[in-house]
């Protein structure tokens, strides 16, 4: 955790949610997110916004939206604007996410458009990086994910309150996670990466660690230096398990 710097706690619910779940959890996850000091922020799927963020307003969780297309508007079928997602009651958006870098080959320099274009739109953009196994195992994860913070972050997203998720693609609901000492090591790279880059604001940017966050093990890694929330996917779709990662927070 970074002195001084609200923990933010993210749940991707992924390709997860027809209204009626999705809304019990979303009202699961307000109830009891009242009572949490970290700031929560639940990402269902595009069909969703609009009726979480209706039914959690004026609440204590933010919604974000989980992609958004790097253009304002357009002949972009299938896609969605940032400015849709800020009209649905979107507050933060998540981009470059491994799945879709894998599934739709974003690029760094594709992802950085989306975060200029969220950035505009007045979404705050959390920014997916992290390493495959193999450059894990060959000892360049540091190397991959500097790279892909090089890349991927536009010149406004210190002053946006921008925010990273470190993911490392092998972590990705597997039940596996780096040690403690690397989770750090790479936390406190990107910091350094974030305060050469955005001087006076990367101090107090948000990372966040993702990949494999449970109940069980949220506490350890959330006291880890540099680590300011935590990025879930599994367990954010179990209201109970968000909520007792968030408490873990502090
Ligand atoms: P899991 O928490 O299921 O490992 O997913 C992490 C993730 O990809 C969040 O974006």
């Amino acid at each position: 955790m970074t002195p001084g710097v609200r923990p933010l706690i993210a749940g991707n619910w992924k390709m997860h949610g027809l209204a009626a779940d999705g809304l019990a959890l979303a009202r699961a996850v307000a109830t009891g997110g009242a009572a949490i000091r970290a700031e929560l922020v639940v990402c269902p799927p595009a069909t969703l916004v609009s009726a979480v963020a209706a039914a959690m307003a004026g609440g204590p969780v933010a919604v974000g939206g989980q992609d958004c297309h790097a253009a304002a508007k357009g002949a972009h079928t299938g896609d969605i604007a940032a400015s849709m997602l800020a009209d649905a009651g979107a507050r933060f958006v998540i981009l470059g996410h491994s799945e879709r870098r894998a599934a739709y080959r974003e690029t760094d320099p594709t992802v950085r458009s989306k975060a200029e274009a969220a950035i505009a739109a007045g979404l705050t953009p959390i920014v997916c990086v992290g390493e495959p196994e193999d450059d894990r195992l060959l000892g360049r994860a540091e190397e991959v994910v500097a790279a892909q913070i090089a890349g991927s972050l536009p010149p406004g997203f210190g002053a946006a309150g921008g925010v990273v998720a470190y993911e490392p693609i092998w972590a990705i609901g597997t039940g596996r996670t780096p040690t403690e000492g690397d989770i750090a090591a790479m936390h406190a790279m990107i910091r350094a990466r974030l305060v050469a880059a955005f001087p006076g604001q990367g101090e107090g940017l948000r990372i966040l660690y993702g990949g494999s966050v449970k109940p069980g093990n949220a506490a350890a890694i959330l006291a880890l230096p540099h680590v300011d929330g935590a990025l879930v996917g599994g367990a954010s779709l179990v209201a109970e398990d968000f909520l007792a990662i968030a408490r873990a927070a502090g």
